[in-house]
């Protein structure tokens, strides 16, 4: 049984089919990457996968339980934490507490001890603030803990994303665009913490990305999508060599 199991998912948005027969199965603490030309599909199989959308049909499951039919909520406290192509990020609210806020859903102080502040809701908040902050450390940001995320530069707001989609202790992680609309340092340096929370959390990622290059420096295999099928899948060297990926990039304009 593999961690993530997706079997013959397809979706129609009306008459329009987004995504059409894909599998992929994904063990514990791989890193494999989906790209694809805009419009292919990429992000419909995320939401498909995280509850957003319901697949028209398919079998998606985590760790052997199925997720299909499941609110947003419910997949991600099955394990399955990711990120959002166009940030999703709260107003008014601190860059720290977007990562404790994503850790409340797993407190158990309940709503007595919300009002009377009991001592076991005083450690959890503690605990809870110190993983925040390790977080914040672990993507950079944690000098900017008590800033508003909307005063933060594009690449920091895609941090915090990153920061609060780990505070949830994924056993996977979906990132869309991780890097679209950074600056090329940003983007190293995203790439950096890319590959830092592998290691460390030994965690699977499931990585969309439009640049070609970085998705091959990171990811050990590759599904290529182009109108919502796989028309390409194997490691970095097989998909670059792939004329059909060239294809679907107009050359080689793309894979730089
Ligand atoms: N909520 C939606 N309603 C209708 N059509 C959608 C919706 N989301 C995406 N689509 C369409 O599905 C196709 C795939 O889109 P998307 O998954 O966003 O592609 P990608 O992420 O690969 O750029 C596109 O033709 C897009 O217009
Ligand atoms: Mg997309």
């Amino acid at each position: 049984m593999s961690l993530l199991q997706v079997e013959k998912m397809t979706h129609y948005f009306g008459g329009l089919r987004a995504v059409h027969n894909y599998d992929i199965h994904i063990e514990p603490g791989q890193i494999r990457g989906l790209i694809g030309p805009n419009g292919a599909g990429k992000t419909t199989i995320f939401n498909l996968i995280t509850g957003i959308h319901q697949p028209t049909e398919g079998v998606v499951s985590l760790e052997g339980k199925n997720l299909v039919g499941l609110q947003p909520y419910q997949i991600a406290s099955a394990g399955l934490g990711r990120t959002f192509q166009n940030l999703l990020l709260w107003r008014h609210m601190s860059v720290l507490d977007h990562v404790i806020m994503a850790q409340y859903s797993r407190m158990t102080y309940g709503l007595v001890g919300a009002f009377f502040g009991t001592a076991k809701r005083k450690r959890q908040e503690t605990e809870a603030e110190e993983k925040a902050y390790r977080l914040l450390e672990l993507v950079g940001i944690s000098g900017l803990a008590n800033q508003n995320v909307l005063n933060l530069p594009y690449g920091d707001q895609r941090r915090v994303e990153m920061a609060r989609a780990l505070a949830m202790e994924p056993k996977i992680l979906f990132l869309d665009e991780p890097t679209a609309g950074m600056n090329p340092e940003e983007l190293l340096q995203m790439m950096e913490i890319i590959r830092q929370v592998h290691k460390e959390f030994g965690l699977a990622i499931l990585l969309i990305e439009h640049r070609l290059k970085l998705v091959m420096e990171l990811c050990e295999e590759i599904q290529t999508l182009v109108f919502g099928e796989v028309i390409a899948e194997g490691t970095p060297e097989e998909i670059q060599n792939n004329p059909k990926v060239i294809d679907a990039y107009l050359g080689k304009e793309a894979i730089d």
